[in-house]
């Protein structure tokens, strides 16, 4: 979805936004990287457990956000490698035939732009680092979760939450040794 001046409209946290955010009250740590930040609300939940913590989105939210460290990135693209402890996102991830709403399109499968998301997020973990991702049933968890694998890290469910039309899942990826 589009705002009248053409930028993407800031997506407002949901059931999604909320299971995410109780997961990672569990972690802790010195710096950590949100990619796609939407309104602020996951970030602004992770500031007095880090140390660090910036997170990236495609544009600035509208309206209000006390949110701090928002940088308007393509995914991690403007971070150095291997410097973050905790890597969260709630991507894009309903199946769509295009990439109209940069919010929401995921790809055919709902998991081309997550995969991407986790590709990059990679890149920036630290070794003993962790990635946090959610996704839904909506789109191809299985085909994310393979290429997880081929990417050498192992996968642990954290939580589901069945909504009526999709189910949610919070993975969390580390690397295997
Ligand atoms: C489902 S929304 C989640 C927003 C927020 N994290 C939340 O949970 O409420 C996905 C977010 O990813 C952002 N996004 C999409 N492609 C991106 C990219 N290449 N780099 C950074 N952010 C991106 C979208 O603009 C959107 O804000």
């Amino acid at each position: 979805m589009l705002s009248r001046d053409g930028a993407p409209m800031t997506y407002l946290p949901a059931d999604d936004s909320a299971l995410l955010i109780d997961v990672l009250r569990d972690y802790k740590g010195e710096a950590c990287l949100e990619i796609g930040f939407g309104s602020g609300a996951v970030i602004s939940s992770l500031t007095e457990r880090f140390s660090v913590a910036v997170a990236t989105d495609l544009a600035a939210p509208q309206g209000e956000t006390d949110a701090k460290g928002l940088f308007l990135a393509d995914r991690a693209s403007c971070f150095r490698d291997r410097v973050f402890d905790l890597v969260a996102f709630n991507p894009p991830y309903l199946p769509s035939e295009g990439i109209d709403d940069r919010a929401v399109d995921g790809g055919a499968g709902g998991v081309e732009v997550p995969m991407r998301f986790l590709d990059d997020a990679l890149r920036v973990l630290r070794s003993d680092g962790k990635i946090l991702v959610l996704l839904s049933d909506s789109g191809d968890v299985q085909r994310f979760l393979a290429h997880a694998t081929r990417l050498g890290l192992s996968a642990k469910e954290r939580r589901r939450k069945r909504l009526f039309y999709e189910t949610l899942l919070v993975f969390e990826l580390s690397r295997r040794d």
